[in-house]
């Protein structure tokens, strides 16, 4: 039987409201895809490369493409950013009008949730917690299928050492492991074993090093050794093609000095060929059109260059489709290529069953079931609560009792739309519980909740003008002088003083660097006055990077970083701010002092002139005015209770090339209350052919200890573990002294010694 006949039966009956009928899968991909590709013309081929944008928002120009005609004409492989019933009627127009009715790609950019939106994922990644990145993702995936969507530009697992990007919201910090453990979980969330409805194609962006920008500043140029490349900024992308994901991105960086969408070496011969990836590669936003900015000459060199170098699809370019026919037709390059790109577009499309049905992910009836469930908003406060990271907690302020006057002060104290984050798929900004909101819901009559605004986030006129950072009606008209006695007059008579401070949601993501990472004056200003009363203040602080917080860490007894948390904020943040969740979270960057420290991150080289000590030494690798560390290192995060790590050892101090060593630690929950540890094990390599990090994380668990009691973590080390790629080229595991370390966070670690025979 014909495959695809019976497929487009199938779907012209689902088109019309009734049952789909089975389809028969003994044909397998390759013979279906070149069946139908025997079909097509070749600007029928071209067209599945073309990727348009479908305009109900856009992260780039507005563009007002014809896509239903593009639909209809067979000139579009997919589309994204679409939104509601417009998806349905679409898929329609490509499945019933077009010539072989080959149906779309779908995608969004569903990054950290669809309609019930989880924190940001560089608070996610705070939790360091795989499964909850998981549950997640699969719950993303639940809520967009159910709209239409069968493709989410996600995960994003740039490595990022530069907070002033405003990306670093986006990704999972600066650590090659962690970042390729989370990678792996989102791609399992997302995509399962992609047989369900609905399991959506996830796409892991951007390759590559996007996140290495010079100076942070957004789309800057990158330039790096391939020793850095593979030991510190791949690993994330390839766990990431190792656990299947079915579709790539492009970044808009050079790599080499060759923008990577027409990077040969980096598409075809270290992901295909390298890594093995038989996925689709799709540029990232126009990235084709942008190689002329680049200087790389007109578009029709760089849609040749592109495709050449292994890129399938563009995004928004029109390049492909503008140039690729002609170029064939004059010998400029071969249809084979034009066809392999085809083939992995439509591979895309068979592995998402697109071709068994193309309205599975359309059933209007599972939009009204699936979407801001109370379980889904379940999930997104308890997620949301392991990933707020406590940095200080002197004199025990928190947790917080529920009795008394409480006073919520500050410009993101009792705002909804702020607390999703940037790319918020579609979120909304009044589905959000805010601080103010969540505290009332938790104290219920048990005690008084007041609020004051305080101060507006005053980030500056050039922020504010800027197209996105105020999203929202942020800023009130009334006086700083006005909104300040406002605030004093509110906290009069309270037991505690809660400010809810930092960024607004817009002030970090694509297109968002900042020079001055630190609070905002009028907002230090507001803090000042509120501590000069005396009472206790908790800090709250909202941002979707680190934060340079010196003067905060200095004088305020309690700071708790909650990053963006999304739908269930206030409940979520109430739960730990009032002890009901023990806070668990651990920075996955290094906070740093001072703007001037940048790049400041844990797993940096020693030099051949290190200084350890933070005093200042002339002719030693250091600064004048302040020292190397960061205020609060990679790893970092405290609790309400008290871990003490005691027994450290190693069942044998030497390690054989097959064989293994086990490292042990003991931790023991010292205090009243129940906790979750992120427990940590480092290695270092002393002795090597090359340098290699003073840290490097190999190992964490997350346990739950109860009051008192204690777990033995155990880190199994093989020689696999310590390997590393040359300066030949080559992955290697060298012979000689190395250094395992275990703590609690990247500085405060025990250590110990063993030998590589
Ligand atoms: C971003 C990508 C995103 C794409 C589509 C680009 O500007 O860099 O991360 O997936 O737009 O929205």
């Amino acid at each position: 039987m014909n495959f695809f006949k019976t497929t487009l039966t199938a779907a012209v009956v689902v088109g019309l409201g009734l049952t789909a009928c089975s389809t028969d899968k003994s044909n397998d991909m390759d013979s279906f895809v070149s069946d139908l590709m025997g079909k097509m013309t070749l600007e029928e081929k071209i067209g599945q490369t073309n990727l348009p944008v479908g305009g109900d928002f856009t992260t780039g120009a507005p563009m007002d493409s014809p896509i239903g005609e593009l639909a209809a004409a067979g000139r579009m492989g997919g589309t994204f950013n679409l939104t509601g019933e417009k998806i349905y009627a679409l898929q329609r127009v490509a499945v019933e009008e077009s010539r072989l009715h080959i149906p779309l790609l779908i995608g969004m950019d569903v990054i950290h949730g669809y309609r019930t939106v989880f924190p940001i994922p560089f608070g996610l990644s705070a939790s360091w917690d795989t499964t909850a990145v998981e549950r997640m993702a699969r719950i993303s995936a639940v809520e967009a299928s159910a709209v239409g969507i069968n493709w989410t530009f996600s995960p994003m697992v740039d490595i990022t050492r530069d907070p002033r990007w405003g990306r670093v919201a986006e990704g999972n910090g600066e650590d090659p492991y962690l970042g390729s453990k989370l990678g792996a979980a989102y791609i399992r969330g997302y995509q399962g074993d992609l047989t369900r409805p609905d399991e959506i194609l996830a796409c892991v962006k951007h390759f590559a090093l996007y996140g290495a920008a010079e100076a942070g500043r957004d789309y800057n140029t990158v330039d790096m050794s391939r020793q850095r490349m593979y030991n510190e900024y791949l690993a994330p992308y390839k766990a990431t093609v190792d656990a299947g994901v079915a579709t790539v991105m492009t970044s808009f960086n050079l790599v080499d000095g060759i923008p990577a969408t027409a990077n040969k070496w980096l598409v075809d011969d270290l992901l295909r060929k390298q890594w093995g990836f038989t996925g689709m590669v799709v540029t990232d936003y126009a990235s084709i059109n942008e190689m002329t900015s680049h200087g790389l000459g007109e578009q029709k060199e760089n849609a040749i260059r592109a495709l050449k170098a292994g890129t399938d699809m563009d995004m928004c370019s029109d390049a492909f489709i503008g140039q690729l026919k002609e170029a064939v037709e004059k010998g400029e390059v071969s249809e084979e290529l034009v066809d392999r790109a085809c083939r992995k577009v439509l591979e895309a499309k068979y592995r998402a069953g697109l071709f068994d049905d193309p309205y599975k992910f359309s059933d209007t009836t599972r939009i009204a079931k699936y979407t801001l469930t109370p379980e889904h908003r379940a999930a997104a406060r308890e997620i949301a609560a392991e990933t707020f990271v406590l940095l200080k907690n002197e004199g025990n302020v928190l947790p917080l009792a529920a009795k008394g006057k409480i006073a919520i002060v500050g410009p993101l104290g009792n705002n909804r739309d702020n607390m999703m984050g940037t790319w918020s798929a579609n979120g909304v900004g009044n589905e959000c519980v805010s601080v103010f909101e969540g505290f009332k819901n938790y104290v219920g009559d048990k005690a008084e909740v007041v609020y004051a605004k305080g101060s507006n986030i005053d980030a500056g006129d050039r922020i504010e003008q800027g197209s996105q950072a105020y999203g929202g009606a942020m800023r009130d008209p009334r006086s700083e002088a006005e909104m300040l006695a406002e605030a004093l007059q509110t906290v009069r008579g309270a037991d505690v003083i809660v400010a809810a401070v930092g960024e607004t949601n817009g002030m970090s993501g694509e297109g968002s660097s900042l020079t001055n990472i630190t609070l905002p004056e009028t907002q230090r200003k507001l803090l000042k006055a509120l501590l000069a009363t005396g009472k206790p203040v908790v800090m709250l602080n909202f941002s979707g990077r680190p934060t340079v917080m010196d003067w905060e860490s200095e004088n305020i007894p309690a700071i708790l970083n909650v990053w963006f948390p999304g739908t269930e904020a206030g409940n979520a943040i109430a739960d730990v701010v009032f002890g009901k969740v023990n806070p668990s979270g651990k920075l996955t960057m290094s906070m740093p002092r001072t703007v001037g420290q940048i790049p400041v991150y844990y797993n940096h080289m020693n030099t051949g002139r290190p200084n350890d000590s933070g005093d200042f030494h002339a002719f030693s690798s250091c600064y004048m005015d302040v020292p190397n560390s960061p205020l609060y290192p990679f790893g970092y995060g405290l609790s309400y209770t008290t871990f003490s790590y005691s027994d450290f050892t190693l069942d044998n101090d030497k390690l054989t090339k097959d064989g293994k060593i086990a490292a042990s630690v003991k931790v023991t929950n010292n205090g009243s209350v129940a906790g979750t540890e992120i427990v940590q094990f480092y290695t270092r390599d002393m002795a090597a052919s090359l340098a290699r990090p003073v840290k490097e994380l190999k190992y964490f668990e997350r346990i739950s200890l109860a009051p008192g009691e204690s777990k033995v973590v155990t880190f199994d080390i093989t020689a696999d573990r310590l390997a590393f790629y040359n300066a030949d080229g080559e992955t290697v595991v060298e012979p000689g002294a190395f250094k395992v370390m275990a703590g609690p966070n990247s500085r405060d670690v025990e250590t110990l010694d063993f030998t590589l025979e």
